[in-house]
């Protein structure tokens, strides 16, 4: 079954709590929420006060993709604000092993994010310790990039050694959906292809029709 999991990054901020809802109505999954510091990527985006708000607006499970330098200090800081798990990237961090430890032990779930010049081989290590893989597909810190066609290599390369969930994030649309999920991702984090449109459930539904034509 392939999801769809919208990427708050391209909601309108000033009406985040009704764009919430209206993706939720819209049949999406899960949600997804970027956080980014200036540091590891050249964007800013939100912290925890804004994540907290998130977790009481929010019906659905919401993943958190921290694209920071601290990803230990601010899971915890966001640890009671309702999300289901954290991403981090294990570059970030001395010891991704004892990382995903940690996040594990704040109650939340927990994965690695794989960024498109990085391979996926060299991230097998964790495959047995975490919940879930996200792989990018645009370099991390902004929405509506260009999808970038070789990164799907790690998408096959998580999913020969992990059966769990993988998330695709990054240019996901229902042009390249098809090809996301053949590779064998199976959750469509999408930004600009859902916030863009005017009917959220059109688009969502595009994207999972187009993620199912193509496993
Ligand atoms: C990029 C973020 C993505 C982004 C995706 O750094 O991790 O989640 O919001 O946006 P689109 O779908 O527009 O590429
Ligand atoms: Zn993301």
């Amino acid at each position: 079954m392939i999801q769809v999991s919208p990427s708050l990054l391209s909601a309108d901020f000033g009406r985040l709590a009704s764009e919430i809802s209206e993706v939720e109505a819209a049949g999406a999954d899960s949600l997804h929420v970027d956080v980014m510091d200036g540091h590891y990527v050249p964007n800013i985006t939100i912290g925890p006060l804004v994540v907290r708000a998130i977790g009481e607006a929010a019906t659905l499970p919401f993943d958190v993709h921290l694209m920071i330098t601290d990803p230990l200090h601010y899971a915890r800081e966001m640890s009671g604000s309702g999300a289901r798990g954290f991403f981090f990237h294990p570059s970030t961090v001395d010891d991704a092993h004892a990382a995903i430890g940690r996040i594990r032990a704040l109650g939340a779930w927990v994965g690695v994010a794989i960024n498109p010049d990085e391979r996926a081989a060299d991230f097998k290590e964790f495959f047995p310790e975490v919940d879930y893989v996200l792989v990018m597909t645009v370099f991390p810190g902004f929405g509506g990039q260009k999808f970038i066609e070789s990164a799907l290599e790690n998408v096959r390369g998580v999913r020969s050694g992990f059966e769990g969930d993988i998330l695709v994030d990054g240019g996901v649309s229902a042009e390249t959906a098809g090809r996301v999920a053949a590779a064998g991702g199976n959750v469509m984090v999408a930004g600009s292809a859902v916030f863009s449109k005017a009917d959220r459930a059109a688009a969502i539904e595009e994207i999972r029709r187009a993620g199912e034509a193509g496993r």
